[in-house]
């Protein structure tokens, strides 16, 4: 797909910007805190309807500002789609979103119209963070991929909000009702999950391979479940609650479910977390996000939008062109504080950012 303008409007730093960028790579260069991140962290906005860094909707608001809104069009096979994010400064105010000029009922509408995949520096806590971050990748994948996944999601992590009130109240008399809904909501969510997995580890494998530039060093990644395996997860989710039962009124809170789910991730079946080096790691990083965009490629027919954020800096020449061999097909902002760092991406246009400015080079 082929994004053909990008607006802000009291974005981070930026009080009105629009860019137009073209087909092929787009290098956007500025100092250090210039808002190169803040133009990708936008389109993610666009894409997802919130921020790949924060979870806190109001710090995009630029500072003193009601209200910003971020839009972005794109092209695509079947034609042009435009989505939109308006955040309000007012915490009562909730933040709308709109999908071809129109508002839409619910935030749901808004994934798989555009799709991004943004790589980052801190694309290593994949490997070196809690479980928290890999379940994250997964959703972010999962929820531009099939809007059901996000809907499921949704309605998981409602029902799970509810059941850990209660257990909190000390009313344990509605456990049993709420146990079985949590289960019917977990099944659609672990069987999805367990089918993007296999699907990345084939892909992410492949891609390891080619960037370490190594025969020997295999990667894996595994879902990693107490559900992974089961053929009625909704069955066995409601065994494990029941068996958790326990634990759960004297823990105040829900020890058994997917919201615990991780991903494994192996070089040659050593565990990378514990074995890996500093560049392994980063490696490692780098393939599942290439996976991910594999999947959204082959899923919708036409590659994603991709978002580079400071990653050529950190890899050696090879590793640069490798990766740089990629994803050539795509479109993508790549962001670099000095021109040197995109040498081999032959960009079709080079943009100066600097403090809330955007200028043809
Ligand atoms: N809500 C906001 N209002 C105004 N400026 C902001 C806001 N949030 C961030 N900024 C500014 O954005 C800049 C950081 O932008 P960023 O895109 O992360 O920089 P970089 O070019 O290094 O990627 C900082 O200078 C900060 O002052
Ligand atoms: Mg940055």
């Amino acid at each position: 797909m082929r994004m053909t303008a990008l607006r802000l409007r009291n974005f981070r730093g930026y009080q009105q910007v629009m860019l137009s960028p073209p087909e092929g790579v787009t290098v956007l260069v500025g100092e250090n805190g210039a808002g190169k991140t803040n133009l990708l962290e936008a389109v993610h906005l666009c894409c997802l309807g919130r921020s790949h860094r924060t979870s806190n909707d109001r710090e995009m608001i630029r500072k003193d500002q009601e209200t910003a809104a971020v839009q972005l069009t794109v092209e695509r096979k079947d034609g042009t789609h435009e989505v939109g994010v308006r955040l309000f400064e007012n915490a009562r105010r909730r933040k709308l979103v709109y999908v071809n000029g129109k508002t839409a009922a619910r935030m749901g509408e808004l994934m798989g119209h555009a799709t991004c995949v943004i790589f980052s520096p801190e694309d290593l806590g994949l490997v070196k963070d809690g479980p928290q971050a890999r379940r994250r990748f997964l959703d972010m994948l999962l929820s531009q991929e099939q809007r059901p996944y996000f809907y499921a999601l949704q309605t998981y992590m409602s029902a799970l909000k509810q059941r850990n009130a209660l257990l909190k109240q000390g009313d344990f008399r509605q456990m049993p009702a709420w146990d079985e809904q949590l289960a019917a909501a977990a099944a659609p969510v672990v069987r999805l999950r367990r089918q993007a997995c296999q699907r990345l580890n084939e892909r992410a494998q492949i891609h390891y391979r080619y960037i370490g530039g190594r025969e020997d060093e295999v990667f894996g990644l595994k879902y990693h479940s107490p559900l992974s395996d089961s053929e009625d997860p909704a069955e066995d989710m409601l065994k494990g609650l029941r068996a958790c039962r326990e634990e759960d009124q004297r823990r105040l809170t829900t020890c058994f479910g997917p919201h615990r789910d991780d991903l494994e991730l192996t070089l040659c079946s050593e565990a990378l977390k514990a074995f890996g080096s500093q560049g392994q790691m980063r490696t490692a990083a780098l393939s599942m996000k290439l996976a991910a965009f594999d999947l959204l490629e082959a899923d919708q027919g036409e590659p994603p939008l991709l978002l580079l954020d400071d990653v050529l800096s950190e890899l050696d020449p090879d590793r640069r062109r490798r990766l740089i061999a990629r994803i050539g097909r795509a479109q993508a902002l790549l962001t670099c504080t000095d021109q040197a760092d995109f040498i081999g991406a032959r960009p079709a246009c080079v943009l100066r950012v600097e403090n809330g400015n955007i200028h043809q080079e």
